[in-house]
């Protein structure tokens, strides 16, 4: 607990915050921009955290704080909309919205001060995080019984309905339902997922940051989502499917015949191509083929920058390199563009490699990337804060 926020939350609201709660980002090992097309994805949630501690309020306001963004946000829960007026906060404020939508009344107001150790817009889904923090918030301080995938469904539907970002659901499940060493095999398009153990012996998994500033809505990513959407409208007409995921491998030949237009095909093929990577991702990891699993992470990323379009020059700057400085794998993950990355290395070279990817990195771009090891960590979680009677 950081009894800074408890101390802060008791100075601004003359009175006791009663809850803590922490909520941890996540990273993808494999299965990129597939969740929107109902395929495969491998994600898992790390200890990188946004804190809240909140309390009950008297009257039905939403009074929002952060120690990471400029400006309270106070609104009334019987009129919050998406408006400028409420920057950051539409964020979090999207989840009230979304719960009166679904028929929940929420009798009285919060107040939350929020806190993150987590570089904003960095790749690691600070913002699907506040969104399940939120959600999770939400579900215990008005007693709404929510199990951890039916937050990340409240969250996702926030997200995509009151931000109006064509997200999949890879962020909001990885948090939601993170485990302690524990990959999430998911398939998103049934929410059907199973917990698996990736071990890379005496190799380690390394997170790359590269502090490249990048705001998603405004960037290619709905256009990615609509491209899919195109090309599966045309391959329906051919193919008995109800999503590009439906597709395999050996269709693609087809596939390339039918769709005239190159982009269109070549976004197809990352995508089929992608959900194979990922079940063989899951096989080489179950006869502990490390070499190969390391293969298909580069593979992953040889396609996201060649046929998907999405690593753009920093992530193909630190892809290129980590394999210089020694990294066995290195892979954009999350929605790229800027953003983060991860990489596979030898245990024990850390430092140096770290050192090695902020020279090389900064001397190129005047970007100083943070680089640390992932630690593979549990998702949400609350505490009650006790108080001192004097
Ligand atoms: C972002 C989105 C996810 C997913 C990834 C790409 O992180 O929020 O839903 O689409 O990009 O795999």
């Amino acid at each position: 607990m950081n009894n800074r926020l408890i101390d802060l939350y008791k100075k601004e609201f003359k009175s006791n915050p009663e809850k803590y709660f922490m909520s941890p980002c996540r990273i993808n090992l494999i299965g990129e921009h597939t969740d929107y097309n109902a395929g495969l994805v491998l994600p898992a949630a790390i200890s990188k955290y946004i804190h809240a501690v909140v309390g009950k309020r008297n009257d039905k306001k939403i009074h929002l704080k952060s120690l990471n963004k400029l400006g309270d946000v106070e609104v009334d829960l019987d009129k919050v909309s998406n408006s400028p007026e409420n920057k950051w906060g539409n964020y979090p404020l999207g989840i009230f919205a979304t719960l009166q939508k679904r028929g929940y009344k929420l009798p009285f107001g919060l107040n939350i001060i929020y806190s993150s150790n987590v570089p904003i817009a960095s790749g690691l889904s600070s913002s699907a995080s506040m969104l399940d923090l939120t959600a999770f918030i939400a579900s215990v301080m008005y007693n709404i019984p929510l199990p951890n995938d039916e937050i990340a469904l409240l969250a996702h539907q926030s997200e995509t309905e009151f931000n109006g970002l064509q997200c999949g659901i890879m962020d909001e499940f990885a948090i939601a339902l993170g485990k302690k060493n524990k990959c999430i095999f998911l398939d998103c398009g049934t929410n059907k997922f199973t917990y698996e153990d990736v071990d890379f012996k005496d190799l380690s998994l390394v997170v790359i940051v590269s502090n490249v500033k990048r705001a998603l809505i405004a960037s290619p990513y709905n256009q990615r989502v609509a491209e899919c959407n195109k090309s599966l409208d045309i391959l329906k007409k051919h193919f008995s499917i109800k999503s590009l995921s439906d597709l395999k491998v050996s269709d693609l030949d087809e596939c390339k015949k039918l769709l005239s237009n190159d982009i269109l095909y070549r976004r197809t093929k990352h995508v089929v191509s992608e959900n194979q990577r990922v079940k063989d991702f899951i096989e080489a990891s179950k006869v502990g083929n490390v070499e190969k699993m390391c293969d298909l992470l580069n593979k992953s990323h040889e396609s996201l920058r060649d046929d998907y379009e999405v690593t753009g020059e920093y992530l193909d700057y630190l892809h290129d390199i980590s394999l210089k400085y020694g990294a066995y794998a290195e892979r954009m993950t999350g929605a790229g563009f800027g953003g983060s990355s991860i990489a596979v290395i030898k245990k024990g070279d850390f430092e140096v490699f770290r050192q090695e990817i902020i020279n090389a990195f900064y001397s190129k771009y005047r970007i100083k990337p943070l680089v640390f090891l992932a630690d593979i960590c549990d998702g949400l979680m609350v505490k009650d804060i006790k108080v001192n009677k004097k």
